[in-house]
């Protein structure tokens, strides 16, 4: 691991803690928190572990984040049997200023924006490289149907993107991904409605529609902490 990314690494693990004492310091009684996916997200599993007996459990977004979850003892429910959830905490790809988000990097924004649509609070974890001003730099995930994936790719060139298949991986709900290049996302909840209505797309890595509620971003003089500008 070169300087930069073992300086990103130690970013990410300071953000993840800032984010289990924030959430240490608004646990309600028999809360349930929902947990991303990715390395930021791993970390926050690992301090998450210390605090465990002070929540009721958690409903993950991954196949590998439950699997993680539970190897450190921590319950893991099935998001069908829970009717409320205080929190929801992910890294992401990209944010903006109006925490609008790119996520999919891993692979799980589906079962991602399932899991944060239920959430009282979507606290976003991210080390400073993601802040950005404009979206689209991150190539943008897009979960597809097999059948489907000539169909919505022709759909996505059509309206400007230059998306490339994610060859050998298969989503936790067994579809593929389209990675779409060269986006310059200006309107953000617009692109999401506009992709998420191609018939073959389960669902695109633009959370602009329901967007983080806070956003926790591991910088070099500390964690900072940020509402939408
Ligand atoms: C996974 C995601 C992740 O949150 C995103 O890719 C960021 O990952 P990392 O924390 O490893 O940088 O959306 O689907």
């Amino acid at each position: 691991m070169n300087d930069v990314s073992a300086r990103q690494e130690t970013l990410k693990q300071q953000v993840a803690q800032a984010a289990v004492d924030y959430m240490d310091s608004q646990l309600k009684n028999h809360s349930i928190v929902g947990i991303g996916t990715g390395s930021t997200a791993n970390y926050f599993i690992d301090a998450l572990a210390r605090i465990k007996h002070k929540f009721d459990g958690t409903v993950a977004s991954s196949l590998a984040s439950e699997q993680r979850l539970r190897s450190h003892g921590i319950p893991v429910y099935d998001l069908n049997v829970i009717n409320d959830m205080q929190f929801y905490v992910d890294g992401a790809d990209e944010s903006n200023h109006q925490l609008e988000l790119i996520k999919g990097g891993g692979g799980a924004l589906t079962r991602e924006k399932i899991v944060a649509s239920m959430a009282d609070q979507f606290i976003c974890i991210v080390d400073a490289s993601k802040m950005c001003e404009t979206l689209g730099k991150f190539p943008l995930p897009v979960e597809v149907i097999p059948m489907a994936r000539s169909v919505v790719t022709r759909a996505i060139v059509r309206m400007g993107g230059r998306p490339l298949y994610r060859q050998g991986f298969v989503t936790d709900n067994g579809n593929i991904i389209l990675d779409i290049h060269d986006l310059q996302i200006t309107q953000p909840r617009q692109l999401e409605s506009a992709i998420n209505n191609i018939p073959g797309v389960v669902t695109n890595g633009l959370f602009a529609l329901k967007p983080a509620d806070l956003i926790m971003i591991g910088t070099a003089n500390g964690v900072e902490t940020r509402v939408a500008r």
